[in-house]
């Protein structure tokens, strides 16, 4: 059984070989919390995707079995499962990309920001470690409430010397994959011809689906628009509630996240126009962080674009995210601060 040295120095001639074939960059990601819910079947995507050669796999309960058995795919990346604080700083290590699940899920009743009790603490700790093994890493934070955690991470980074905002990315895109669904339901069209901006943050009225900005172009009723609108804003609750204390999403979760970490690789070895909503430090309004459609690129997020023209709805809409927003944003930095 070769060693874990042998298996690094294995998978550092595949990524040479395949360089020198022109072949896949090979780039190193790790999953904190990747035994959990999203952790899984995000482990699962990760090690179907050609551009990763190393995926490691971390987590406080259960990552040796996660491990053994995705690592038996017969797909390139060499999978190493972590487990526990004293593993953290091997598993991050020499990461290009760090995707973090880890936290407790929301159970019906609860707001995301409920858990910010635990889950705060947790993306503190696991953002110190990045700070020391792997400052030049992209950060995908998913872990909730991601209009608090984002801004945690950054104060972290800050204290640490090493924050580069545009590496720092809260993962929003299951707002848009849930936006192209259900203007897809209602357009009746195919979702994959559908792309929503979805702008804000992610939780409730900070979640500020543009429907006038819809492509392809298109119109709706007012009717339409509020449906869509309250669906697009609640559809972590309607998991929530359908799993009834079961958690929240994860499989959807999963996907969003694994087509989010895609496209922050693909920015990394350099493919062009690669577009994606993320909550991130931004001037886009007078926030210090907001979601919009960013430009991913070889150093994170290259571009922020604007908002573009917003009707009187969205405008209202964008007041109502903006209040909220601020107050959770400040909490995450005062939780660093205090
Ligand atoms: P889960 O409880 O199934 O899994 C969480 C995993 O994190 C567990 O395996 C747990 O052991 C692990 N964990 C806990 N503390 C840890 C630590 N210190 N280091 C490493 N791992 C640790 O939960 P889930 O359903 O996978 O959800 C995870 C988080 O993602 C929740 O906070 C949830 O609200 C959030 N979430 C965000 C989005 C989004 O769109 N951004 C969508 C869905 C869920
Ligand atoms: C979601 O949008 O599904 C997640 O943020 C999980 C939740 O608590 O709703």
């Amino acid at each position: 059984r070769p060693s874990n040295l042998q298996m690094e120095e294995s998978s550092n001639l595949r990524r040479a070989n395949c360089r020198a074939k022109g072949g896949a960059p090979g780039f190193k990601v790790a999953i904190l919390g990747a035994a959990g819910g999203i952790g899984q079947p995000l482990a699962l995507l990760m090690k179907m995707n050609p551009l990763i050669s190393v995926l490691h796999l971390y987590d406080v309960v259960n990552s040796p079995g996660v491990t053994a058995d995705i690592s038996h795919m017969d797909t390139g990346a060499v999978v190493r499962g972590f487990l526990g604080q004293p593993q953290l700083e091997n598993a991050l290590t020499g990461m290009d990309l760090v995707i973090i699940p880890a936290g407790i899920p929301r159970k019906p009743g609860m707001t995301r920001d409920d858990l910010f009790k635990i889950n705060a603490g947790i993306v503190k700790t696991l953002c110190e470690g990045i700070a020391k093994c792997c400052p030049n890493a992209i950060v995908n934070l998913i872990s909730n409430p991601v209009n608090s955690t984002v801004p945690i991470a950054a104060e972290v980074f800050k204290k640490a010397g090493t924050y580069d905002p545009k590496r720092l990315l809260g993962v929003t895109t299951l707002d848009v994959v849930r936006a192209n669904t259900f203007v897809a339901e209602v357009l009746g069209v195919d979702p994959r011809d559908v792309d929503v901006p979805v702008v804000g943050g992610h939780a409730g009225v900070t979640i500020l689906p543009l429907l006038s900005q819809v492509k392809p172009p298109c119109s709706f009723t007012k009717e339409e628009i509020d449906y869509l609108t309250d669906r697009i804003q609640n559809g972590g609750t309607e998991v929530v509630e359908a799993k009834a204390g079961a958690g929240s999403a994860t499989l959807s979760m999963a996907y969003a996240a694994a087509k989010f970490a895609d496209a922050c690789l693909r920015g990394l070895r350099g493919d062009a126009g690669i577009v994606e909503c993320s909550f991130i430090s931004s001037q886009v309004t007078e926030l210090p962080f907001f979601a919009s459609k960013v430009r991913l690129g070889r150093t994170g997020a290259e571009e922020i674009f604007p908002l573009g023209p917003l009707n009187e709805y969205e405008r209202i809409g964008l007041g109502k995210a903006k209040k909220e927003l601020a107050e959770s944003i400040e909490k995450g930095i005062s939780f660093v601060k205090k």
